[in-house]
């Protein structure tokens, strides 16, 4: 917790003054604390959307928005893309350093010995419609944990909050892999302890009973760098609702089902599938102009999926990073001239030599190309959300530890700007 301020604010409001002390971080702006405002002053502070607010400190993930940076733990996405792997990944932001080999091989061995459900959960996915969305059943199983794995609840025991932590994301591959066999009507496809977390998910999502699957390793290399590129993001919008859901005590497994609900949305993790769709719906290079100028008009409520980003005003690093990566995949899958990649390339730099787009610092985020490598590795668009989803878990418990370890956390309550009617009398429906 910030506790020494480098410097001090003076707000005068009326014919007070107020001092507020401001903390300097170790990168990103200045803070100006003001946790005793409304004591002192008697004001709220206003900001919908939290645009200017910082929710809490932490030292796991630093975005410059303006220079299209993200660090992990201080290491630059970029090079974990190029150089680490998920679950290495994992461990750094778990526990803040990357791990030495024994370390690594330890915490490899207890993810993979986790992967497997309660073998009674089955029976919660088959409560659900075939043609139910993925995320639907997302939400509801991993709620359901916490009815499973009671001996992980109790979040102020540390090895409980150790042996959730390892369970969310050991068993999410399974279950976002679960919740895809279901809606397409195959069998569950158990995990394997023989292979890598991201060659087991390909495994459980496209293997069936009636022949051997061989896991392509280009495609688990790809879909290994997509899973670290979506691992955590600092504070934004699920990693927030993770955040207060925990506020309140409540059970881990309840908490990442919040956070999951909240990724669904077409604003946030959402966008992935929408930006393929909308891909889709463009079809063709002439049909770009249209939709660039719908983008742009104010009447239209059409935006330009995996466009635009809170906080990056610049590239964000990670669509650098998978644009390249979707030129690879689909180069060594042999599909050429994937016609939807075409037109996110040309889409994209339309776009930029558009001054809207420009002055409004509006760049393709991690979702713009996402899809395409996804669609081309086989999954429908339906299944891009539950990737993202399944990805993001790590981010949203390592927030979730990170929140529980400080001893000062309090539950999260906002208060408002009151606009509705003040005090008024009961009126009998007879005098209405
Ligand atoms: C993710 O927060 C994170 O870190 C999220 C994420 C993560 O890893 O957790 O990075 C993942 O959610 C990425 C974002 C995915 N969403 C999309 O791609 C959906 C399309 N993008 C927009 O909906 C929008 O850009 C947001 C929601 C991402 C950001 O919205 P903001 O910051 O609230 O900005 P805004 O809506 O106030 O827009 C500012 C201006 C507006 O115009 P004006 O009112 O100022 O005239 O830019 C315009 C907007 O109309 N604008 C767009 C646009 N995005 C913003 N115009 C056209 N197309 C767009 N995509």
């Amino acid at each position: 917790m910030a506790d020494t301020p480098t410097k001090t604010a003076t707000l005068s409001i009326d014919d007070q003054t107020f001092d507020l002390p401001i903390y300097s971080p170790t990168a990103g702006p200045d803070v100006l604390d003001i946790r005793k405002l409304y004591a002192q002053a008697g004001v709220f502070t206003y900001d919908p959307g939290f645009t200017s607010t910082a929710s809490c400190d932490s030292t796991i993930t630093f975005i410059d928005g303006d220079k299209g940076e993200l660090l992990h733990r201080g290491y630059p996405i970029d090079q974990l893309a190029e150089k680490s792997h998920y679950l290495e990944v994992c461990y750094l932001l778990l526990y803040g350093e990357l791990p030495s080999a024994t370390e690594l091989e330890t915490f490899e061995n207890t993810i993979t010995r986790h992967t497997m459900l309660h073998e009674q959960m089955q029976y919660f996915f088959r409560g659900f419609r075939r043609d139910a969305h993925p995320m639907a059943t997302m939400v509801g199983v991993v709620g359901a944990m916490s009815a499973f794995y009671h001996d992980s609840t109790d979040i102020s025991d540390n090895k409980q909050r150790e042996i959730a932590s390892h369970r969310l994301i050991a068993k999410m591959p399974t279950i976002a892999a679960w919740a895809y066999k279901y809606s397409i009507g195959q069998p569950f496809v158990y995990p394997r302890n023989d292979l890598s977390y991201a060659a087991n998910f390909l495994h459980m999502c496209f293997s069936v009973p009636a022949e051997p699957y061989h896991v392509d390793p280009i495609l688990s290399r790809a879909m290994d760098r997509i899973f670290t590129l979506h691992a955590d993001h600092e504070q934004n919008a699920s990693t927030s609702t993770v955040r207060l859901a925990s506020s309140s005590g409540a059970n881990p497994f309840a908490c990442i089902a919040a956070g999951i609900a909240c990724l669904w949305g077409p604003a946030h993790g959402g966008a992935n599938q929408a930006c393929l769709e909308m891909l889709k719906e463009i079809g063709t290079v002439d049909k770009i102009p249209e939709y660039i100028a719908r983008a742009k008009d104010k009447n239209d409520p059409f935006r330009l999926m995996g466009f635009g980003h809170r906080v990056y005003k610049n590239f964000d690093p990670r669509a650098t990073v998978m644009k390249k990566s979707a030129d690879e995949v689909l180069d060594l899958l042999g599909i050429e001239n994937n016609p939807i990649l075409q037109v996110a390339k040309e889409l994209e730099k339309q776009a930029l030599e558009d001054p809207y787009f420009s002055e409004k610092k509006l760049f393709p985020n991690v979702d713009f190309y996402s899809g395409i490598i996804l669609e081309a590795m086989g999954f429908p668009t339906s299944m891009f959300t539950p990737i993202f989803a399944l990805s993001r878990t790590v981010g949203w418990v390592s927030q979730w530890k990170e929140q529980l370890a400080d001893p000062q956390h309090k539950i999260g309550r906002p208060r408002q700007l009151y606009l509705g009617s003040t005090a008024r009398d009961y009126t009998d429906i007879e005098n209405r």
